[in-house]
């Protein structure tokens, strides 16, 4: 059975406060009441105590007399509502010979919450009084769950201010790291490369060709390492906020051509071969150039590292009738990524192949800073794949540019397209 929302327990100990200049009214109501269960009942027959008294007492309800000779019950029900919390509910009861029009409206206003004639009937009393005090206990229960909402909310934002200041010292400790790390292994390794790269020169034609050939693992173990510190530095900075972008009208094909002329080494003995898809009209778009080709190469990087033979394409797709750029594309025919892992490959050190299976360079963290610096710019990076035939990796300039939904919706948007430029001997 649901719980009554105020038990009967709590209505008996209500305190109540009855004035009445007649002594018999009282002594009457005291009775019934007393019958009734109510326990702390208390009387006023001099209408001058009442709001002393009942600052003192602070009482659940009060009944109150109209017509009594020492002040009159509505100079007290004006008393007793204007020394009440605005937040609180006292119930004020009148009790009346005075059964006018005039009397109970004028009763009313005041902030009387019930009218009752004399002579009155018991039950009727009682009943009313129940009501007013069930009203007055949920009031009060309402009150004191909003000063404990109150207290937990000021609690919680002092917690969460901690919380600021201490990620805020956590973000300046990690700062103040990553520049004394940047100094302390930056500097040793680029003497390690430096020097291993100047005696590989064999000035004095001392060195045996054993040595060279260790100097020149020195030098290429110096360069991966120092690669790596580098993007760690750098995927640190854009977490931290601390990059800085800095954005300007970029001409999307020429970035494209840029990265692509600079991977052609990397694709070199390779069968893979890559093609460029470009609209009719291209807008330049807002970005920070030096941040959208590393993007591109790292998403190149992948296409070629990750494609045994075949090719991959890079197109950008444009708002229809305006050359706004959408999306950017690079699509491979590559090994693909399976389902589970295509949104984890975004993560720091996420990589499909690992431990001794791998058969491919890298650190992971190509993506994750490729991700990073996108977001930087206000772009989305996303990627589509099927295992065995190839994946899509996509940049999406602005909010309303959809990705591919498939790989395969991302192969059918350039296919066939007259835009086409092949970019080497095909
Ligand atoms: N085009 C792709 N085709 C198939 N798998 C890919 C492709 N691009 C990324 N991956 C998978 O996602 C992983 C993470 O890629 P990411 O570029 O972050 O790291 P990486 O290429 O291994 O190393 P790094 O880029 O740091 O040299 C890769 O190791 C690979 O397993
Ligand atoms: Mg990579």
């Amino acid at each position: 059975m649901p719980q009554p929302p105020v038990s009967p327990d709590q209505l008996k100990d209500a305190c109540l406060l009855l004035v009445d200049d007649e002594q018999t009214n009282l002594t009457l109501l005291r009775l019934i009441l007393g019958r009734a269960g109510y326990t702390r009942v208390h009387t006023l027959s001099d209408a001058r105590d009442v709001l002393p008294l009942a600052r003192a007492l602070n009482p659940d309800l009060v009944v109150l007399d109209l017509r009594m000779p020492t002040m009159s019950g509505f100079t007290v029900l004006e008393g007793l509502v204007e020394q009440t919390a605005p937040d609180e509910f006292l119930p004020i009861l009148v009790v009346t010979g005075d059964a006018s029009q005039t009397a109970r409206q004028r009763a009313l206003k005041l902030g009387a919450k019930d009218f009752l004639t004399k002579p009155f009937e018991a039950t009727e009393v009682l009943l009313r009084i129940h009501n007013l005090l069930v009203t007055r206990m949920l009031h009060e229960s309402l009150r004191s769950q909003n000063e404990l909402l109150e207290a937990k909310v000021k609690e919680r934002t002092k917690q969460l201010e901690r919380a600021v200041v201490q990620a805020e010292e956590a973000n300046r400790a990690k700062s103040v790291f990553l520049a004394t790390m940047s100094h302390e292994l930056l500097t040793p390794l680029n003497a390690v490369i430096g020097f291993a790269n100047e005696l590989q020169k064999n000035h004095a034609r001392n060195l045996l060709p054993q040595d060279l050939a260790y100097l020149q693992r020195i030098s290429t173990n110096g360069l991966h390492l120092l690669r790596v510190i580098n993007d760690v530095l750098d995927l640190s900075r854009v977490e931290a906020g601390k990059m800085d972008v800095d954005l300007a009208p970029v001409a999307l094909d020429r970035v494209v051509a840029a990265v692509l002329k600079e991977m052609e080494s990397r694709s070199v003995g390779t069968a893979v071969v890559p093609r460029v898809s470009l609209p009719p009209s291209l807008e330049p778009i807002e970005a920070d150039e030096a941040k959208l080709r590393r993007v591109l190469i790292n998403l190149v990087d992948n296409a070629v590292k990750f494609t045994d033979s075949g090719s991959y394409r890079v197109g950008i797709i444009t708002e229809s009738g305006t050359g706004r750029p959408l999306r950017l594309d690079v699509v491979d025919t590559g090994i693909g990524i399976a389902p589970d892992r295509v949104e984890k490959i975004f993560g720091a050190f996420e990589q499909v192949e690992s431990g001794t299976r791998r058969r491919h360079e890298g650190t992971g963290l190509g993506l994750a800073i490729a991700r990073a610096l996108c977001e930087a710019m206000g772009y989305r990076l996303t990627a589509v794949s099927e295992p065995g035939r190839g994946s899509a990796f996509s940049v999406l300039f602005s909010p309303d540019a959809a990705p591919p939904r498939s790989y395969d919706d991302a192969l059918r948007a350039y296919t066939p397209s007259s835009s086409e430029v092949p970019t080497r001997g095909t």
